[in-house]
């Protein structure tokens, strides 16, 4: 049975959120009704595409990968990033959304930005259209992931946060994303709105968690950040797989009679 949006974003439930990245149709299929909210991240460009930052992922590509992904699910929730707005401009932001909402069907957006969405928000709110808002380290603004910052060590990091977060949670934001936030900071903004707060590299206290799947199931061997937890090591897994399948064809042990057609 499909997720229903209120329960899940429901801070008084007291009930964790979970999310996860997916692109694709198949590794959707396998992680659907697993947790609570799928998300089609901008993070495609470097994971997929060996982008050097997610500022050149289009509409399009956002398209093609959440349809795949929304076919493929049946139950979790979800949510497409917008990609890249270059030069703010609220009309435009409204019309964007709305068009890979029609196009891919996916239950809500979320959206990298600070105050002024807050416009964006209610008019979409008033469409129907749930938003997710992005704050704290927002990787839009970087051209490379080796410059990220963690969010919260300057003097008025915090009551800045606070501020963007009352004001979007008014407009009418379903839940807020926090990522490489410290954690005094996240659990400030967590206790101070009343919608969810979903946390990578924020801490345990937000109201839920979220991580790029490629990275908790260990699919890249280079760099991992210090608050990815490795649930598993694909990459070791296909490298093996791949070598006992070349080792196989060569000595001619695969394919054998099992795998033949016969008359
Ligand atoms: O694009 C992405 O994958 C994200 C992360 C916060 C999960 O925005």
């Amino acid at each position: 049975m499909k997720k229903n949006i209120t329960s899940i974003f429901n801070k008084n439930s007291k009930k964790k959120i979970t999310c996860l990245t997916s692109y694709s149709f198949n590794f959707t299929k396998t992680i659907d009704g697993l947790i609570d909210v799928i998300l089609v991240g901008d993070s495609m460009g470097m994971v997929l595409y060996g982008m050097d930052n997610t500022r050149n992922v289009t509409d399009d590509m956002m398209i093609a990968h959440a349809k795949a992904v929304k076919k493929a699910s049946t139950k979790s929730l979800v949510f497409f990033d917008l990609p890249y707005v270059k030069n703010f401009n609220e009309t435009k932001v409204i019309k964007r959304v709305k068009r890979i909402i029609k196009l891919t069907k996916c239950d809500g957006v979320k959206i990298e930005g600070n105050k002024e969405l807050i416009n964006v928000i209610k008019k979409l709110k008033k469409k129907g259209i749930p938003v997710m808002v992005h704050l704290g380290l927002q990787p839009q603004k970087f051209s490379s992931s080796n410059k990220y910052k963690i969010y919260g060590r300057g003097k008025f990091d915090l009551i800045n946060i606070l501020k963007d977060a009352k004001l979007l949670e008014e407009a009418g934001a379903i839940s807020i994303l926090l990522e490489g936030v410290i954690s005094h900071v996240a659990r400030q903004v967590t206790n101070n709105v009343s919608i969810p707060t979903i946390g990578i590299g924020a801490s345990k206290y937000c109201d839920g968690q979220i991580l790029v799947s490629e990275d908790m199931l260990g699919f890249f061997s280079e760099y991992y950040p210090k608050f990815v937890k490795k649930y598993a090591d694909l990459s070791k897994i296909i490298k093996s797989s791949v070598q006992k399948y070349s080792s196989e064809v060569r000595n001619e042990k695969f394919p054998s009679k099992k795998f033949e057609y016969d008359q």
